[in-house]
C-alpha cells in the first residue's frame, strides 16, 4: 500500500462541502443498472423553440418557493413526530433513529489531564492528533491530516483500517521523542478513535457499523465490530504497540464533551457538514432499553442520536420534494438518512443542479449551449451555493464565474438571480430542519425554560453564510420568543479534543473501576 501522504490543507482549514468527488450516477430512476451520467446537449433547432412561450424565472421561482418552503406550523408538527420517534429510539433496539447509548458518563471535569491519541475518520479527511489535556479546560493539539480517496471509502473495509493504522503508526513515529508535544516511548498512549457513523455499542470500546453514510461503502464493514477491525489493523505496525484503542466515539459526542469542556451551559452538539447528526447528556432511567446493564438510573450517558436517519424508509414526517426524491433514489443507499438528505453538504448541491436539470429538460434554461457539464450527477458543489448566496455585486459576477468556469455556460442576470433565489430556498430549508432537530432535544428535555447553548460545528454551520441566523429564526418559529433562549455556537473541535477528553474520562472510569463492563 502506498504510504499515506498529509494532505495539503493546512490543520483546522474547513472546506464547505466534504464530498468531492462524488461517485458517478445518472438521473435515471434507481434499479437501472446502467450508472452513467445522463448527456444533454442542446442543438440548433431546440434553440428555435418561440421564448414567449417560456415561464419567467418569477414565475419558477414561484413554484419552488412554494416546494421548499417549511411554514412555522409545519415546523411544529414535524418537531412533534420528532420528539416522538426519539422517545422510541431511547426504549427499543433496532429503531430506525438508534438513539445509540455512547457510554460516556456525564460531563468533563475539566481537570482531565495528560498525553492521547485522537483518531478522526469522518468524511473527507482522516486525521491523526497528539492532544496535550492541561486541565481547566485548555489543551495544546499537534495533527496531520491524511486526504481519503473516493477509491478508499469504496475498498474493502480491513485495508481502510489497515490504511487508518498505518497513518497511526507514520504519526506516532514522526512524533516519538523527548520533551513537549512528544510521544513518550514505552508508555502506554490511550487512543479515542472518532468513528462518525452508526455503531451498536455493547461498550465504549466495540462498535458494530450499523450502516455506512455519507457515501461510504467499504464492503465488509456493515454488521462488524469496528473497533476490533481496527485494532487487528494496528497490531501489524510494532510501534504502535503501547497504543490502547479506549473509547470509539461519534463527532457529535465528542464535540458535546469538548463544548462542555470550554462551554460548561453546552447542553446538545449538533455536526452539520457533510452529515448530519446530535447528542445530548441523558439520565439512564430514561434509556430503558438498557436496564439490563444495571446502571444506577440517575446516571448520565450522552446519547449519539444518529438524527439524519429521521424518517428514513418510510417517509412519513418529511416534505420531501421530487428532487429529494432522485438524489435518495440515486444514492448508494436508498431509502437510508432521509433527514441528512435534505440538509448536509453532501446534497445540498445536487439538490440545486436537479432543479437545473428539470428546467434545461423543459427547454427553459441555457437554450442553444451545452450543458453537459451540468448533467454530470454531484457537479455542482454545495460550497457553489453557498459562494453565490454570498455573492455581493449587483450584476452578480460570482454568479457569472461559478457558471462559466466550471460548467462553461453563459447566463442571464435574471437566471443569476433565480439561481441565487434558488439557493436560498434550499440553504434555508436545511437550517430550518436543523432548528427542527434541535428543537425537538430541547423540547424532550425541558430545556427551553432554562435555555441553553448548542455546540455547532461542520462545515455547513461553519462557512454556510446566514445558516447559524436561520437556525435561530427557525427556533423562534417554533417556540415563539422563548426560542432566543436557545443560541448555538461555534463548538470546540469534537473529534480531536472531544476524543481525547472522552479517552482521559473512560482511562479514569476504568482505574476507578466504575461500570468497567461497559
Ligand atoms: C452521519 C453519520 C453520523 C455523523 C454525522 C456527522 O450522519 O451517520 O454518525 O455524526 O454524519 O458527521
Amino acid at each position: 500500500m502506498a504510504a499515506p501522504h498529509p494532505s495539503a490543507t493546512p490543520p483546522h482549514d474547513v472546506v464547505i462541502s466534504e464530498s468531492l468527488p462524488k461517485p458517478a450516477i445518472s438521473r435515471e430512476p434507481s434499479g437501472s443498472g446502467n450508472p452513467v451520467p445522463a448527456s444533454h446537449t442542446r442543438t440548433q433547432s431546440n434553440a428555435s423553440v418561440p421564448h414567449a412561450t417560456k415561464k419567467t424565472m418569477v414565475d419558477h421561482l414561484r413554484k419552488y418557493e412554494s416546494l421548499f418552503t417549511l411554514t412555522p406550523q409545519r415546523m411544529r408538527i414535524i418537531v412533534d413526530s420528532f420528539v416522538e420517534v426519539l422517545e422510541i429510539g431511547l426504549k427499543e433496539f433496532g429503531q430506525t433513529v438508534p438513539m445509540i447509548p455512547t457510554y460516556v458518563f456525564g460531563w468533563p471535569t475539566r481537570m482531565e489531564n495528560g498525553d492521547f491519541l485522537a483518531l478522526d475518520l469522518g468524511g473527507t479527511n482522516l486525521r491523526v492528533c497528539l492532544v496535550h489535556l492541561q486541565g481547566d479546560g485548555r489543551f495544546e493539539i499537534t495533527q496531520t491530516k491524511y486526504r481519503l480517496t473516493e477509491e478508499q471509502k469504496q475498498e474493502d473495509g480491513m485495508k481502510l483500517f489497515d490504511f487508518c493504522a498505518e497513518c497511526v503508526a507514520n504519526f506516532v513515529e514522526l512524533h516519538t521523542g523527548e520533551g513537549r508535544g512528544k510521544i513518550k516511548e514505552d508508555e502506554e498512549l490511550a487512543l479515542g478513535f472518532t468513528f462518525s457513523y452508526p455503531v451498536n455499542q455493547a461498550r465504549i470500546d466495540h462498535g458494530e457499523l450499523i450502516r455506512w453514510t455519507k457515501g461510504f461503502g467499504a464492503p465488509n464493514t456493515e454488521g462488524k465490530d469496528v473497533a476490533a477491525m481496527f485494532r487487528a489493523s494496528m497490531e501489524k505496525y510494532p510501534v504502535l504497540k503501547n497504543v490502547k484503542l479506549t473509547a470509539l466515539i461519534n463527532d457529535t459526542t465528542g464535540t458535546l464533551i469538548a463544548s462542555h469542556y470550554v462551554n460548561p451551559r453546552t447542553k446538545i452538539a449538533v455536526i452539520l457538514g457533510t452529515g448530519c447528526n446530535a447528542a445530548y447528556m441523558e439520565t439512564v432511567e430514561n434509556i430503558t432499553k438498557i436496564a439490563p446493564l444495571g446502571i444506577p438510573g440517575e446516571q448520565q450517558m450522552a446519547i449519539n442520536c444518529e438524527w439524519g436517519a429521521f424518517d428514513s424508509f418510510q417517509h412519513y414526517h418529511l416534505p420531501r420534494t421530487p428532487y429529494d426524491i432522485l438524489v435518495d433514489e440515486q444514492s448508494n443507499k436508498p431509502g437510508e438518512q432521509a433527514f441528512e438528505k435534505l440538509i448536509s453538504g453532501r446534497y445540498l448541491g445536487e439538490i440545486f443542479r436537479l432543479v437545473l436539470c428539470e428546467l434545461i429538460d423543459a427547454g427553459d434554461l441555457f437554450l442553444g449551449q451545452n450543458t453537459y457539464k451540468l448533467e454530470i450527477p454531484y457537479s455542482f458543489d454545495t460550497a457553489f451555493l453557498s459562494l453565490m448566496e454570498s455573492d455581493p455585486t449587483d450584476e452578480l459576477l460570482t454568479v457569472i464565474g461559478i457558471f462559466t468556469h466550471f460548467h462553461q455556460i453563459e447566463t442571464t442576470l435574471a437566471e443569476r438571480q433565480f439561481f441565487r433565489a434558488l439557493a436560498r430556498l434550499i440553504g434555508r430549508r436545511a437550517a430550518r430542519l436543523s432548528a427542527c432537530g434541535i428543537a425537538a432535544i430541547v423540547s424532550k428535555c425541558g430545556y427551553l425554560e432554562e435555555g441553553c447553548s448548542v455546540g455547532a460545528d461542520g462545515s455547513l454551520y461553519n462557512k454556510y453564510p446566514g445558516f447559524a441566523d436561520r437556525i435561530h429564526e427557525g427556533l423562534v418559529d417554533v417556540f415563539g420568543d422563548k426560542g432566543k433562549r436557545i443560541v448555538t455556537h461555534h463548538a470546540e473541535d469534537g473529534s480531536g479534543v472531544g476524543s481525547a477528553i472522552i479517552a482521559a474520562m473512560t482511562k479514569k472510569r476504568k482505574a476507578d473501576g466504575l461500570f468497567v463492563h461497559v
